[in-house]
């Protein structure tokens, strides 16, 4: 569909007809105007008068996104002719020239962010291919298996262990037979992020990291028929799953460098702070410190990655849940602290924004969660160029509601390459000024 077009319900309208509470889109390309936004709702006569000094002389009405009808002409035009080319834009205005000066720093802000995205998938998608070797070679009882994840664990701890920021993009990635691998790398990922977020030390990060990777390696050793099958399961089914903890430790047992401690996180990620949880029946703060951690990272992965789409939530909806359903479960502490790390939208989280349009949720910095990036739906745009933009740089947008993934239009999730998973990794950036080598 060309950007000139309006659809069945949608009227091109005159400038001078709009008012507060009519909804737009913008007649040209994203890349051709001075304003951030291809659509928007008109709050202010200010908006209007922007909208005139850029020598915007007609616009796309969208009635049901407006709050009010635009205003009737004054002097209905008699023949449908072609309507006029719009006045050429006035550079020297001042409003219209601070208006470019922004969107052209924005437009170099996407190029980085985008950029950095590719960086972050390609180094994901690096992590991923190793896994199944390390996997493998951990199962066979190979004394290299426990130094080349080592390797993996600690290159993804130094990405949270270092001054720059550390930005965790959502992947777009297809769910496939090797899901049981993004489950281990997600889990890793967030319990990292959460562990460097509780400030624990170095080789502290490493056992996390390690017992994350591993802590269903057990499940290996139990019928795949069990382990697949939809509830609900007898009890001897359960019993069965239950032992995957004792299984997984006596797996990296074999591996006689493998750290204690990470062992502890295998055996232990399934207790409960409350002390429902299993083998041991463990509660407070008798569970390793890492294996609270653990336990917190493995309910949401589970939460947003069920393997039953339709059970699957959104990470927002994940986190409201753990928060009501199992906060007694989880160590408080981290619980906060990880809710505060991913925001109250962690990516992966489709929302409405106060302007009406539908951004998907991209990318959170742990160190500044309440402003993370968006990716803004736009007809007009490819979604090969989609926009991403950073929240703080438009304060005058806000999130109004996350959205149900069922709610979102087919053609929105396309162009979100929308799969409901939520699978994450972290990529660095300098921060302004530098400092850091
Ligand atoms: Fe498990």
């Amino acid at each position: 569909m060309s950007f000139l077009t309006a659809t069945e319900t949608e009227k091109r309208i005159k400038i001078e007809q709009l008012q507060p509470g009519v909804f737009i889109r913008l007649r040209d390309s994203w890349f051709d105007h001075p304003f951030l936004f291809n659509s928007l709702k008109i709050k202010t006569p200010a908006q209007i008068e922007s909208l005139k000094k850029a020598g915007i002389a007609e616009v796309i009405y969208v009635p049901e996104k407006s709050d009010c009808q635009p205003l009737p002409l004054e002097e209905p035009k008699a023949a449908p002719t072609p309507p006029p080319k719009p006045a050429a834009p006035a550079p020297e205005d001042p409003v219209v020239k601070l208006l470019w000066e922004i969107k052209k720093e924005r437009m170099g802000k996407l190029k980085e962010k985008q950029e950095n995205l590719r960086k972050c998938t390609e180094n994901y998608n690096d992590a991923i291919k190793g896994i199944p070797d390390i996997m493998d070679s951990m199962l066979s009882g190979s004394q290299e298996a426990e130094g080349n994840a080592r390797i993996l664990v600690t290159r993804i701890a130094a990405k949270f262990l270092t001054d720059d920021d550390s930005v965790m993009h959502l992947m777009a990635i297809q769910e496939t037979e090797e899901s049981i691998y993004y489950h281990s790398l997600n889990v890793s990922v967030l319990a990292l992020m959460l562990g460097a977020k509780a400030g624990l030390t170095p080789v502290e990060m490493r056992d996390l990291g390690m017992g994350a990777l591993f802590h269903d390696i057990g499940k290996s050793k139990i019928d795949n028929k069990v382990l697949k099958k939809p509830p609900p399961l007898t009890k001897a089914e359960q019993s069965l799953i239950r032992l995957h903890p004792q299984y997984g430790v006596e797996i990296v047992a074999k591996n006689s460098a493998f750290p204690k401690s990470a062992a502890l996180v295998i055996l232990q990620h399934h207790e409960q702070f409350d002390g429902k949880g299993y083998p041991q029946l463990l509660s407070g703060v008798k569970i390793s410190k890492l294996a609270r951690i653990i336990s917190i990272v493995n309910l949401y992965d589970n939460l947003c990655n069920d393997p039953d789409p339709k059970k699957a939530m959104n990470p927002y909806q994940a986190l409201s849940y753990m928060f009501t359903k199992w906060k007694k479960a989880l160590d408080p502490e981290f619980l906060t602290l990880f809710i505060r790390s991913l925001g109250v939208y962690p990516p992966g989280t489709p929302v409405m924004l106060s302007n009406g349009g539908l951004a998907l949720v991209m990318s959170v910095n742990p160190q500044d969660p309440l402003k993370p990036s968006l990716m803004l739906h736009d007809p007009d745009i490819p979604k090969s160029e989609a926009v991403i933009f950073d929240m703080e740089d438009l304060p005058e947008v806000t999130i109004e509601k996350s959205l149900r993934a069922e709610n979102l239009p087919p053609e929105v999730r396309d162009y979100f390459n929308y799969t409901g998973k939520a699978n994450y990794f972290v990529e660095n950036i300098k921060k302004a000024g530098g400092g850091n080598v």
